[in-house]
């Protein structure tokens, strides 16, 4: 059986006439770029992660760069993040000229709390978690380390929609907190979107001016800002999908709950989950010590996977400046160099679920 990484289409017929009905809804109203549908889902999203403002962008990566920039992160400043963050969260950073510094996951892909104090220098301006594969960091600890240094922390949620940690949603612990809407995201839209929410009223109004060149009123730049709007069509559509995201995120949870009880092959070595943690399964991911093995297999039974990711940011070409090298962050390269994602998403049928768990099962 021919399984894909992913079929966003099954996402979108799961829910098909209210996503048209929207689309046309946004088409007919002549109102294209910040409307009432972008002021309607800021409400909706912000509410249902429990912050008062969000503020609506073009992508996830502008979310990151603006939250660094509206916290005055500039070239001499230091920013912590996760040796096996996202590039885009990485670029968050330098793209505001500031310079990153790795500290190494723990054994839920998320940062490592025990190895966050020694990394804090007095340049450090900023703390940035990602909550990787949709399993929030150990908030509490990392919120409590920089609390007593009087730090700020962004939270990077572009994987973690709706997960929660002790009763508190994922985008809830920091100053400003930032999701993507890439189509595969936990909330997806049909097309790039990203947003920032925070608590703070002065952020909030420095966000919104950050993402219309600066300006509070049309033509009057108080502030170098650039053009990173929703629009409404991804807003409107993104209004739909957020109706639906608790009972996809229990879709994605019961192909997980399949994995975690049907994979057995000791080669395999499954995520786990803190208990204190809700685990949103964006990326089902796996350790296998014969990684390539495994995926070519895995491809001539028909089942295709993904890596997430290939190449830590430390090593990345574009990150060469920085004079890191292969063996500065062990536990980082080690999941890079042994990472699968199994195909998991909300609208996959069981059968391909069971079909990958046999194709696993049977790998020697
Ligand atoms: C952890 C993480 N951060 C940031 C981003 C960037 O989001 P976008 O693709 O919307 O720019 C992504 C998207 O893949 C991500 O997974």
């Amino acid at each position: 059986m021919d399984v894909k990484f992913t079929v966003l289409q099954r996402g979108f017929e799961l829910h098909k006439d209210e996503y048209e009905e929207a689309a046309l809804r946004a088409l007919r109203s002549g109102w294209y770029v910040l409307g009432n549908e972008l002021e309607s889902f800021e409400k909706e999203f912000s509410s249902y992660i429990g912050m008062n403002y969000g503020i609506g962008v073009n992508s996830g990566q502008d979310a990151l760069i603006l939250a660094v920039r509206a916290l005055g992160i500039g070239a001499g400043d230091e920013v912590i993040t996760q040796s096996n963050a996202y590039i885009a969260s990485v670029l968050g950073i330098t793209e505001n000229g500031a310079t990153p510094v790795f500290v190494e996951p723990d054994k839920y892909f998320g940062m490592d709390p025990e190895k966050l104090e020694a990394a804090i220098t007095p340049k450090t301006k900023a703390i940035l978690p990602v909550h990787l594969y949709g399993h929030i960091c150990d908030m509490s600890r990392i919120k409590a380390i920089a609390d007593k240094h009087g730090i700020p922390v962004i939270e990077d949620c572009a994987q973690c929609h709706g997960s929660n940690q002790n009763g508190k949603k994922a985008g809830s612990f920091s100053t400003i907190s930032c999701f993507s809407f890439y189509p595969t995201k936990p909330l997806g839209a049909f097309g790039d979107a990203g947003i920032c929410l925070t608590n703070d009223p002065e952020l909030n109004e420095k966000l919104r001016m950050l993402r219309f060149y600066g300006s509070r009123k049309k033509y009057v730049s108080e502030i170098t800002g650039i053009n990173t709007r929703m629009d409404e069509m991804q807003a409107a559509l993104l209004s739909v999908g957020l109706k639906y995201i608790d009972e996809e995120k229990k879709i994605r949870q019961h192909i997980a709950e399949k994995y975690l009880k049907g994979i057995t092959n000791p080669l395999i070595k499954l995520p786990e989950t803190r208990e204190d943690t809700e685990h949103v399964y964006h990326i089902f991911g796996i350790l296998c010590e014969k990684r390539d093995e495994l995926i070519s297999f895995l491809a001539d039974k028909g089942v295709q996977v993904g890596i997430h990711y290939p190449i830590p940011p430390h090593l990345s070409p574009c990150y060469d400046y920085l004079g890191l090298n292969k063996g500065d962050f062990p536990v980082a390269e080690y999941y890079a160099d042994h990472e699968v994602s199994l195909p998991i998403y909300a609208g996959m049928p069981d059968e391909e679920v069971d079909a990958v768990i046999e194709a696993i099962n049977s790998f020697e």
